[in-house]
């Protein structure tokens, strides 16, 4: 892995993508990221020309965010590929084991899992073709993986903005912005585009503990981007709603089971019981690619448990005894009930059910 720097200032700008193919660099080009765990006080690219630097990038939370996380993996398999430089008659193999592996870096987001798929799937139909032709095709597939992650988000945006009313106070848990996309996000994707028509909204930021994706990632993009937003402890959101300035809740999710309930970082749920306390609408934002349909409701989501010293403090900084025994779990689950609606590329589905799910996303 390399790193280079630059002044968060150079890309103010330009559209955020937090990752792609760098093609001039290498041989065949190389796998890029922004290196998410040192936002917003340092902008750093990662160079990944490893699988296992691919597979830790993942794991801590570099490229994070569950369709960042899929177009991480699909371009980890030609990663893979390009370290081992297989013979002609072996490619198909490191394809295999390198999506299992990648496979094992996060449990939530189901977006990795169809990412890996679809590579499979592509090298499964490609037959005993040479490995420089067969690269060329996964590499295609991984470009298609990003590119079409990117078109669904602006589709989200443009599904779900209306939303967003003149003068609306919306509330939004962790980041699910350009970062944790292709590029522009899901639920910042109803922001972007209802900004981009001048309606004018505020945006209160969940600052998103133990990691603070909200703090370091959804008020770095909002802020670049010109939204008016603040930040909030989580434990200010009660008092706000009471208050009657929220007229809104949008998340993203993680992965969504076939009636609705949805996964999405710790704390979404407690939102969306808050925002149900106060007559206030919760609504997903998500691609289909975030559905799980093998799952028929929210029991069966895997959750990902992490190292308890991200609770015991932030970063360098220790909050609480060194030995002192936490509870960890990166994400919850919100039950369909709780959700208004659910906002894809292919529009709104409300009210959220196994049947208009099945309708709209098959
Ligand atoms: O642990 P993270 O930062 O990967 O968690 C991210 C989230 O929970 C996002 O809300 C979710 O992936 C949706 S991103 C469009």
């Amino acid at each position: 892995m390399t790193l280079s720097t630059h002044a968060p200032g150079d890309f103010a700008t330009e559209t955020i993508r937090p990752i792609w193919w760098n093609a001039d660099a290498g041989p065949g080009g190389v796998l890029e990221m922004i290196d998410q765990t040192r936002l917003p006080g340092e902008f750093i690219t990662i160079q990944c020309r490893t699988i296992q630097s691919v597979w830790d990038a993942i794991k801590r939370l570099s490229v994070r965010g569950a369709p960042a996380i899929g177009v991480a993996a699909a371009y980890g398999v030609v990663t893979a590929l390009d370290e081992s430089a297989p013979a002609d008659g072996d490619w198909a193999e490191c394809v295999t084991k390198s999506a299992d592996f990648l496979a094992t870096s996060r449990p939530t987001a189901v977006n990795l899992f169809w990412a890996l798929d679809r590579m499979r799937r592509v090298a499964a139909g490609l037959g005993s073709i040479p490995f420089a032709d067969a690269r060329a095709a996964l590499l295609a597939e991984a470009h298609a993986v990003r590119d079409e992650d990117a078109a669904m988000c602006r589709a989200i945006g443009e599904h779900g903005q209306h939303l967003i009313e003149e003068g609306a106070g919306v509330l939004t848990h962790c980041n699910a912005g350009a970062l944790a996309t292709a590029e522009y996000g899901t639920a910042l994707a109803l922001m972007y585009s209802a900004h981009a028509r001048k309606r004018r909204f505020s945006v209160f930021v969940d600052e998103t503990r133990p990691l603070l994706q909200g703090a370091r990632l959804t008020a770095w993009e909002l802020h670049r981007a010109g939204i008016a937003a603040q930040l909030i402890c989580d434990n200010m959101a009660a008092s706000i709603m009471k208050a009657g300035r929220i007229q809104l809740v949008v998340t993203g999710a993680d992965r969504i089971a076939a009636n609705g309930d949805a996964a999405n970082k710790i704390g979404t749920y407690g939102v969306a019981v808050l925002a149900a306390a106060h007559n206030i609408p919760f609504y997903i934002a998500a691609p289909s690619s975030t559905f799980d349909m093998s799952l028929p409701n929210g029991d069966g989501i895997p959750i990902e448990n992490r190292e308890p010293d991200e609770v015991r403090g932030f970063g360098a900084s220790k909050t609480a005894p060194a030995d002192m025994p936490c509870l960890n779990p990166a994400f919850d689950v919100t039950p369909a009930r709780l959700i208004k609606g659910i906002v894809t590329e292919k529009g709104i589905i409300s009210p959220v059910t196994t049947d208009e799910i099945a309708a709209r996303i098959g």
